[in-house]
């Protein structure tokens, strides 16, 4: 029998998912008490088990830090069973561990994966300022332009006014003048406290109502937001953004360019990669995870670069096969 089909690649996502949805279940036991240390710890340790059972040879570019602060997931691991694609990962156990602890909206488990030494390795710089739009965006807005251009030519190109613009920021005392500049142009503002992983992201999902992210936040943060925009077809744009001169003269010793525009494909510059997170407690994104009486419900959402599927997974674990994976 003949056919014009072509056996599709491997979707690695669809195991990463795995790391994620584990995770997010053993941080979400964690959600409210107070403690994000623990919090961290137990999503860290459950992805961490789980990744050692993923098909691929991966190693950490985006982890929990270097090698002496983190005994798990460091920069520059290795991980996977060894046997499968060389692939650059991106880890963040929870994006939003504050959240977590204080039992807020939007914290999410979240890995990327790319093809070997396609993903920008931020190394000790700690901030980005990012600007994040979905599909319609793409091509439209530019870090470089004022807020108020910015938004006039989004709206434009989404048929919308610019007053039923949402633009999603952190809750930060260094966005007060930008803040003022959105509000100026009449546009709605979603001020989050954490987790602009989540917030970026879901400018590029259908009924997010959510339509642009502006500020500064985590570079690992914008490394792992631009593998799922990638995968989307939306655009992240940012610019090195160091707190003092200690910083940018560290930066520029690693050779970088603060003043450089950084685009989604330095970012991740393939478009063979795969981007997976699960809901810890639930958010514009996703729902968070739900316990029942045998089962703990989690949603994920589960990408695939070269092909732009997007999918919504729901699952039902079984409460008592998980206690089991622990002994
Ligand atoms: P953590 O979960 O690691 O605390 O990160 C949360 C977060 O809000 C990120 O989403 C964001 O990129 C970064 O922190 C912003 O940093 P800061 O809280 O220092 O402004």
């Amino acid at each position: 029998m003949t056919s014009d089909w072509v056996a599709p690649e491997r979707d690695l996502a669809m195991e990463l998912v795995r790391t994620t949805e584990l995770a997010a279940m053993a941080a979400a036991r964690w959600m409210g008490r107070g403690d994000k240390i623990k919090a961290d710890q137990a999503a860290v340790d459950a992805m961490r088990v789980m990744l050692d059972g993923v098909a691929m040879d991966g190693t950490v570019v985006i982890g929990e830090g270097e090698k002496d602060e983190a005994p798990m997931l460091y920069n520059g691991e290795r991980i996977g069973n060894g046997n499968g694609p060389h692939a650059d990962i991106a880890v963040d156990p929870i994006d939003g561990t504050t959240l977590t602890a204080t039992g807020q909206a939007g914290a999410i488990a979240v890995i990327a994966a790319a093809e070997r030494g396609t993903m920008y390795d931020p190394g000790p710089i700690v901030y980005m300022e990012k600007i994040a739009v979905g599909p319609e965006g793409a091509g439209i807005v530019d870090i470089r332009l004022p807020v108020e251009k910015n938004l006039r030519a989004l709206a434009k190109a989404k048929g919308k006014d610019v007053r039923d613009l949402n633009a999603i920021v952190l809750n930060r005392e260094r966005h007060a003048g930008m803040i003022e500049e959105i509000r100026s142009t009449g546009a709605r503002i979603s001020l989050i406290q954490d987790g602009d992983v989540a917030g970026a992201i879901a400018t590029a999902r259908p009924d997010s109502g959510v339509d642009i992210l502006f500020g500064i936040g985590g570079t690992p943060e914008g490394v792992i937001t631009a593998a799922a925009l990638k995968c989307m077809g939306g655009d992240l744009q940012g610019r090195l953004w160091p707190r003092d001169d200690a910083e940018r003269e560290l930066a520029e010793q690693h050779g970088f360019d603060v003043e450089k525009i950084i685009t989604l494909d330095d970012l991740i510059g393939t478009r063979n990669c795969f981007f997976a997170a699960t809901g810890i407690s639930s958010g514009a994104l996703l729902r968070g995870v739900r316990f029942g009486n045998d089962t703990i419900t989690t949603q994920s959402l589960v990408m695939r670069g070269r092909s732009g599927t997007v999918r919504l997974i729901e699952a039902d674990h079984r409460k008592s096969k998980l206690d089991q994976l622990k002994s």
